[in-house]
């Protein structure tokens, strides 16, 4: 990632997330961008303009009204001279001025006289990010073509625990300036939303060489991976064994029973805004491992199963949830199955898919989908997995962004 040459006006606002902005600048400039600093006024009392100023290199911006820049039209140049407008963080109150076209100070006036592309970081209490007016807020800016990095999940300053923290200046840098050597799939943009799948089967061991699993490759769950780094996003992928060789990229967490799967997605979870559930993970796994090799008798035998947990309802129950897609793998009654498990696992959506059949399914290149959510269906036809992923994820990109916050299929 190279961001040599580019200008970032970077915009700073009232959050205790703007000590973050030291080390953003210093990422920044790390990476030879040339950063021109505009503060609000409450952005100055987390941090001073001479902080920024000593790191950008620049005099710090503050005042709309400052007779001797605006003799030569000050905001106009700035606005002109910006490749990007990065505004981190982004307070709720920014937020609402931008949605509105309200320019009453120099950062609110630089976004309208900018014509670049713009960035926000949000930063701010979990509950008032989730206030319908924030989100009515940033649902406008985003059809405006405003890109959000973020906000993450985790503690706050204030004590809560939720969707709200600032990206990692890290994060924000990378979503700035995606690799180019990577050629976007689609047109899908999934800048600072961070995505966690699950993919592959699960193996249950009887003994030590034995075990039981199914036929899943992982070929859906890596291709909906690849496909939402190639959209931008910041891509975790919990993997059951598999013969895929690793994505770039991506975090990749290795695992192998439903147990380590369980444990592996719910610490991840709480960190990310959206969980894929592509996984086949085994429902049942034997009661108890021994730990030798079972020898072979003349007689039958039987094995005691116990149920796994489930993963899907458990990471819907958190509290927040992510916005949760399952799959459903039936070999009858697809439909009827794939709402049951909607309904009951609490899902935001359900992607419905065949298997035992002769094409599409496990381990095969192809597949095709009947997506379900609460308030509608769609049907994604066969088609190989590296396509039906990117089509998949701009279908849950459209319903994740126009989905209220806690809504499940139940309360609806
Ligand atoms: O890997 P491939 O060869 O490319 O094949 C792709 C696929 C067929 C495996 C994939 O498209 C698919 O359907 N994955 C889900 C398979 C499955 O386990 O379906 P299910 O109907 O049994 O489970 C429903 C959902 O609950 C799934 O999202 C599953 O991940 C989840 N689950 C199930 C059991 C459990 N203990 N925890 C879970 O989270």
């Amino acid at each position: 990632m190279s961001l040599t040459s580019r200008h970032i006006l970077l915009g700073v606002t009232g959050s205790i997330a703007a000590y973050k902005t030291a080390e953003l600048i210093r990422l920044l400039r790390q990476q030879h961008a040339e950063v021109q600093v505009v503060m609000t006024a409450s952005a100055t009392a987390f941090i001073t303009p001479l902080t920024l100023q000593t790191l950008s290199g620049h005099a710090v911006k503050t005042q709309l009204l400052d007779a001797d820049a605006e003799l030569s039209m000050d905001h106009i140049h700035l606005a002109r001279w910006a490749d990007s407008l990065l505004i981190a963080p982004a307070s709720a109150n920014i937020i609402g001025k931008l949605a509105h076209g309200l320019a009453d100070d120099l950062l609110s006036t630089l976004y309208l006289a900018a014509t670049c592309p713009v960035y926000l970081a949000p930063a701010m209490n979990q509950a008032m990010w989730h206030h319908a007016a924030v989100q009515a807020n940033v649902q406008k800016l985003r059809t405006h073509g405003v890109h959000f990095i973020g906000p993450e999940r985790g503690e706050q300053a204030c004590g809560d625990n939720g969707l709200g923290r600032m990206s990692a200046p890290e994060l924000i840098c990378a979503s700035l300036f995606p690799n180019k050597a990577t050629p976007r799939a689609t047109a899908l943009d999934l800048t600072g939303i961070s995505v966690l799948i699950s993919a592959g089967p699960t193996r249950e061991p009887i003994d030590p060489v034995r075990y039981i699993s199914n036929r899943s490759s992982g070929k859906m769950g890596y291709a909906l991976a690849q496909a939402a780094y190639e959209a931008g996003a910041s891509v975790t992928l919990v993997s059951g064994p598999v013969a895929m060789s690793p994505l770039q990229h991506i975090k990749m967490i290795y695992v192998e029973t439903a147990a380590e799967m369980f444990t592996e997605v719910l610490n991840e979870a709480p960190h990310h805004a959206i969980y894929i559930g592509a996984a086949a993970v085994a429902d049942y796994c034997p009661a108890k491992q021994t730990a030798y090799k079972l020898k072979k008798t003349s007689t039958e035998t039987q094995l005691l199963l116990e149920p796994t947990r489930d993963i899907l309802a458990s990471v819907a129950a958190l509290e927040p949830p992510p916005f949760t897609v399952g799959f459903a793998a039936e070999t009858d009654n697809l439909e009827d199955y794939a709402k049951i498990k909607l309904q009951q696992k609490k899902l935001n959506m359900i992607a419905a898919n065949w298997v035992g059949k002769k094409t599409g399914g496990f381990d095969s290149d192809d597949n095709a989908l009947n997506v379900y959510w609460h308030a509608g269906q769609q049907h994604l036809p066969m088609q190989p997995k590296t396509q039906l992923a990117p089509a998949l994820l701009s279908l849950i990109y459209t319903v994740f962004t126009t989905t209220p916050p806690h809504t499940s299929p139940l309360t609806t």
